[in-house]
């Protein structure tokens, strides 16, 4: 034991945990690149004020969960706490606004939020997250959704429910949100004490509260879904169309508004079937506006991020077990200062074949080293002592059956693939 630990809601990635990362990241990177997408890793610390314009000025990341100091030089600086902004900031860094336009992206990144830990909540998460930017066309969503169907099918996933709703826009978001702000006003009373707080601050975070005594008001409030005007109104109808045509099922939801501020037309999340605020898996939508805001010419984007965390313990959830990593296949055991060193001949030349190899390392009895070659898992154990140094051979055991035989020592590398 020591007095240290991990900070607070974060964890290690441990040996056991990898075959799952393993299969995940592979995955994903597998559907993305199915579907046109190219990866992108933007640097970890980011400015600030990229992500006060961008996320939003009024949301949670901005307002209480970034990491964000000032440096030795007198930079105001962030942990990442979300993907699409410093991507929508590299596409035009980049130039990639002069390329075939949408140009699709995918990373696989850190994010860092300083939110109250819980399960499938974390300080420090993963994401696997899709930015495809520069084109309005409703058929961009549609294939954005059709690629996560497609990655969550092949996790085994099961049950997951897609949540839609649109947003509207800067023509008719403004007067939708003058109803529902005048409606939760004149039901203030009915609200909870956290909720009156999010009215006046950002009342749209209303329509998505988790507490019980705001929901009977919440439950009547206005939809967006009856403000949008034609433009956006066309927009959600071919996105349902789309999925329609695809046979991919959703949920309205025009509770749906999500926390970042970035948003506009469609919003989605993927809920899994277990119960409580960390049941999303995934979740994005468009923003339109985002490109704007931070000071570029006016351009369309959509993306989502899957939390990988939230993903594993999803598929430990629905007991989906991910391929086994590749156990060690030799174990090479001896005994005396010569054998050392032809088994580290050995098992080099083992390795360079391109075979998992083992060698036990200080001076332990025979019998210890053959316990640590079964608790290893190896195929076999390959046996040198002193009679094997001096006949230039190997004693190799088939650790399953326990069969023994003395071949050449050259002939080691042959005799364990065939
Ligand atoms: P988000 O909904 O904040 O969206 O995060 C996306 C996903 O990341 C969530 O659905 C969840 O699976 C996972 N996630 C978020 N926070 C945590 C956490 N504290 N612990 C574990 N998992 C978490 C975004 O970040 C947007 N950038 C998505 C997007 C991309 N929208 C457009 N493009």
């Amino acid at each position: 034991m020591t007095e240290f630990a991990t900070p607070r809601g974060t964890v290690d990635i441990l040996p056991e945990d990898w075959p799952y990362w393993d299969y995940v990241i592979e995955t994903a990177r597998r559907i993305a690149e199915l579907y046109g997408y190219r990866r992108i890793e933007t640097p970890t610390l980011g400015e600030v004020s990229l992500y006060v314009r961008a996320t939003g000025e009024a949301t949670d990341i901005v307002q209480k969960e970034m990491y964000a100091f000032r440096d030795q030089g007198g930079d105001d600086l962030t942990l990442r706490p979300e993907g699409t902004a410093p991507v929508v900031r590299a596409y035009f860094q980049h130039g990639m606004n002069r390329l075939p336009q949408p140009v699709k992206l995918f990373y696989i990144e850190r994010m860092y939020r300083r939110e109250a830990p819980q399960r499938g909540r974390l300080r420090e998460h993963h994401q696997f997250g899709c930015e495809a930017i520069g084109s309005p066309d409703p058929g961009v969503d549609v294939e954005m959704l059709a690629l996560l169907v497609q990655f969550y099918r092949e996790l085994g996933l099961s049950g997951l429910e897609l949540h839609l709703n649109s947003m509207g826009d800067g023509a008719c978001r403004p007067a939708y949100l003058q109803a529902l702000t005048g409606y939760l006003r004149t039901h203030q009373d009915e609200l909870s004490g956290l909720d009156q707080g999010r009215l006046s601050r950002n009342p749209l975070r209303v329509l998505d509260t988790k507490e019980a005594k705001s929901r009977d008001v919440v439950s009547g409030a206005p939809s967006i879904l009856d403000y949008l005007c034609e433009p956006c109104r066309e927009h959600w109808n071919a996105v349902r169309a789309g999925l329609d045509a695809l046979d991919i099922g959703y949920q309205i939801d025009p509770a749906l508004v999500r926390g970042l501020d970035y948003y506009t037309r469609t919003v989605f999340e993927f809920q899994a079937p277990h119960d409580g605020a960390q049941s999303a898996v995934g979740g994005g939508g468009r923003y339109d506006g985002l490109a704007e805001t931070i000071g570029a010419p006016p351009t369309p984007g959509i993306g989502f991020g899957s939390g990988i965390e939230r993903l594993i313990l999803t598929m430990k959830e629905q007991a989906l077990e991910p391929p086994l990593a590749t156990g060690p296949r030799v174990y090479v055991a001896h005994l005396g200062a010569d054998a050392a060193t032809v088994a580290s001949r050995v098992s080099t030349a083992l390795r360079a074949a391109g075979i998992v190899t083992l060698v036990s390392f200080g001076s332990r009895s025979m019998k210890a080293q053959m316990k640590a070659a079964n608790m290893a898992g190896a195929a076999y154990a390959l046996i040198i002592g002193e009679d094997e140094v001096e006949a230039g051979a190997v004693t190799m055991r088939d650790l399953e059956t326990g069969a023994q035989t003395t071949i050449p020592a050259s002939e080691v590398v042959r005799a364990v693939v065939s």
